[in-house]
């Protein structure tokens, strides 16, 4: 399936893929900001030549480095085991790969940070 994007730049890549890879980032970003006062989720896509960019951005906690070197690894969780599956990450990086992308932990940004990056 030919993914969309704007008007007239279309990659090829399964669409249903790219979606689970997005909702599964949304839901840990709704996760981390549950009970925080200041709650929001921002979501930039960057549409350049080469690649396309989903940046998804949350105002939850900051990350700890010990956590963040794991958290891309199957089944790593910090949340109750029956609210989690420890798959998002990894799958979403799985298929970010697939398509010659990655995804990628911001660890110099002030907020919880994660480029889902796709090639053209
Ligand atoms: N936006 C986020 N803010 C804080 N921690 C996160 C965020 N996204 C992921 N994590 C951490 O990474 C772990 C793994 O995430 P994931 O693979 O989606 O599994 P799950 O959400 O089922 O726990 C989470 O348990 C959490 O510790
Ligand atoms: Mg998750």
């Amino acid at each position: 399936m030919k993914l969309k994007i704007f008007n007239d730049d279309v990659i090829n890549v399964k669409k249903v893929e790219v979606i689970q890879s997005i909702m599964a980032l949304m839901f840990n970003s709704m996760d981390a900001i549950r009970d925080q006062t200041e709650k929001w989720i921002k979501l930039r896509i960057l549409n350049g030549e080469k690649e396309i960019a989903f940046i998804i951005q949350d105002s939850g906690p900051r990350i700890p480095d010990e956590i963040a070197g794991k958290m891309m690894l199957p089944f790593f969780i910090t949340k109750p085991p029956d609210k989690s599956t420890g798959l998002g990450l990894s799958l979403a990086k799985t298929i970010a790969k697939s398509y010659r992308g990655d995804l990628l932990y911001d660890i110099e940004s002030p907020y919880t940070t994660f480029m889902f990056r796709l090639s053209k």
